[in-house]
């Protein structure tokens, strides 16, 4: 990629000029924040200037005179107090845009060092409802599972269902007593959801129901076979409903190991824990307490009350025996980095989680776990009226009844359009608009902070939607419908106005992109630069004829439409999201 090679150029041009780096210093090059200066930037000998006492600008002429890449740069000029800005040669773009056409990863390089990264992600509870915070980690985590793996990662997806817990005292309970089979046959989320509402309700009124519900919930605990049936079929049924939204969704897990799966390594791991002196029996419950290692502030087994700080233990036994949510998140752990190998584990999960996770990432690592660890936080959807976001049926929602429900609205969008196809392909672009829309509300958005949810806006076609990327897709490929196979590509491209050059630099940033996400886990930048892709190419078709043009020019531009296309749905598919030929 262009910021690479240019910080390769300018490493160089630093030792040329004499310049010798300090311990640390790292040379920075990044995308220029004005491209009438340059498609990229750097500020680095404004920085070193500084530190070792020169005059900046001097420094700067030095560098740009030793600099050598008279085919990569048409132009290096300084700016400002000592700025060095770097434009991009045309010929070095248009050999980036038969790159892109070339190459199966549209020129994005892949890293250096493959890793082997697991995503956490999705993790719904059975039977109990699937809130939004899980709707933000499902997308998130997908997006980024497919960023790592084309970027050349090992990813290993998982999706850690919550599949034990007490809610399976209420349930079975439930199962026994108000079950509606046939309600469970439509829709078995629904039912299981209703049923432990209506007994979480019972038990609250009368004690009595309380009781009945922990005595299953012991019995489950202890083998009983016909609660066991019970979870499992409850188990079943929800996986099975749930594997086909994320199908209609093109998302998939390599694993399903849910909390249950951990069962049986709970109870030796807490013993070797306390044996290890990592551990410590307090009241009677088995706790994880500060070691000290860390600065207060740091330390997540602390927490501050007036001038004082006193600790914040996590507990891995209860005095009753039963273990935790930090404890099946110790022994998954253990299992993913030595069954699988992990170097890295990324949990998509929302930002009220951060304490528990700074605390099993910490007791980790004092059981001698060098893994990287990553809590990849996010805050919550609000409805339009900037309350808790609901449906138009009124409920809180999951992932199902969004999903169906921009379906349903970008169907009547459809059927509005004469010029739409049959059906079945109504029915077809209906989804992957629908689907995408909701998917790319939620990627645009900087995952920390809270966003409003709107169908009217992400289902709009213009502005920064789904359905405006995808519409610009389709627009790409219209004009090689319009060729109707009549036109033979060759490799001449040869970039001389200012909007095809600029496209050809914003194809080329794909590749920066693509790595950028990874760098803070955030799918908005890539969003962001589709959106910058798609308002890049309308400029360009405005500005320059395609069809009406002859000979290199025409080719010329042409390449960059097929390009344009093809970045567009190789991004749109990082994003998860499908592209349509017509709408
Ligand atoms: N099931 C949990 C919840 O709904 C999320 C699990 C996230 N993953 C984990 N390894 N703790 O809050």
């Amino acid at each position: 990629m262009f910021r690479a090679q240019l910080h390769h150029h300018l490493t160089a041009a630093f030792a040329a000029a004499g310049v010798s780096l300090p311990e640390g210093f790292s040379i920075d090059v990044s995308l220029a924040s004005d491209t009438r200066f340059g498609d990229y930037q750097s500020n680095s000998a404004m920085v070193l200037a500084k530190q070792m006492k020169m005059n900046p600008r001097a420094l700067a002429e030095q560098v740009k005179g030793a600099f050598a890449a008279d085919d990569l740069c048409s132009e290096v000029s300084i700016a400002g107090p000592g700025f060095l800005n770097f434009r991009i040669s045309p010929e070095a773009l248009a050999g980036k845009v038969k790159t892109i056409l070339a190459d199966d990863n549209c020129g994005v390089p892949a890293v250096d060092k493959p890793r082997t990264i697991v995503v956490d992600f999705s993790a719904p509870n059975i039977a109990k409802p699937m809130h939004v915070g899980h709707i933000r980690s499902t997308f998130i985590g997908d997006c980024l599972a497919r960023v790592a793996k084309f970027v050349g990662h090992k990813v290993i997806t998982d999706n850690h269902v919550g599949d034990w817990g007490t809610q399976f005292g209420m349930i079975i309970h439930g199962w026994k007593t108000l079950l509606n089979q046939e309600a469970l046959k439509q829709d078995a989320i629904h039912e299981l959801v209703r049923v432990y509402k209506e007994v979480n309700a019972a038990t609250k009124a009368d004690p009595a129901v309380l009781e009945i519900c922990k005595g299953e919930l012991v019995k489950l605990q202890q083998g009983d076979a016909d609660n066991t049936a019970i979870w499992q079929e409850c188990v079943r049924l929800t996986l099975e409903q749930l594997e086909k939204v994320y199908g209609t969704l093109d998302i998939q897990f390599d694993h399903y190991l849910g909390e249950s799966f951990y069962n049986d390594a709970l109870g030796p791991l807490v013993e070797r824990l306390l044996k290890d002196g990592i551990a410590t029996e307090s009241d009677g419950a088995v706790v994880i307490f500060s070691d000290g290692a860390s600065k207060p502030e740091d330390d997540p087994f602390l927490i501050r009350e007036g001038d004082q700080w006193k600790p914040t233990p996590a507990i891995i036994r209860k005095s009753d025996g039963g273990f935790l949510y930090a404890t099946t998140d110790l022994a998954t752990i253990e299992y993913r980095v030595k069954e699988w190998k992990a170097d890295e584990v990324w949990y998509v999960v929302g930002s009220p989680q951060q304490l528990h996770f700074k605390q099993v990432f910490a007791a980790a690592r004092r059981m001698g776990y060098s893994t990287e660890f990553t809590h990849i936080a996010f805050g919550s959807i609000l409805g339009p009226d900037g309350k808790m976001f609901k449906t138009r049926s009124g409920e809180t929602v999951g992932l199902l009844e969004v999903i169906e429900e921009a379906v349903e609205r970008a169907r009547a969008a459809v059927d509005e359009k004469e010029s739409a196809p049959d059906d079945a392909q109504r029915d077809e672009i209906a989804r992957t608009i629908g689907g995408g829309a909701v998917k790319y509300a939620e990627l645009s958005q900087n995952r920390l902070t809270d966003y409003k949810f709107s169908w009217e806006k992400m289902l709009s076609l213009q502005g920064n939607t789904a359905p405006y990327l995808i519409n610009a897709y389709v627009r790409t490929r219209a004009i090689f419908r319009k060729l109707d196979g009549n036109v033979q590509l060759t490799g001449d491209c040869e970039l001389t106005e200012a909007a095809e050059k600029a496209l050809a630099i914003k194809l080329a940033q794909f590749a920066e992109t693509a790595h950028d996400v990874l760098v803070d886990h955030k799918p908005n930048l890539l969003a962001a630069y589709l959106y910058e892709l798609a308002n890049t190419y309308h400029s360009f078709y405005e500005a320059c004829h395609v069809l009406n043009s002859t000979g290199t020019v025409r080719n010329t531009r042409l390449l960059l439409c097929e390009a344009t296309g093809k970045v567009l749905k190789a991004g749109l598919g990082l994003l998860g999201i499908r592209t349509t030929e017509r709408m």
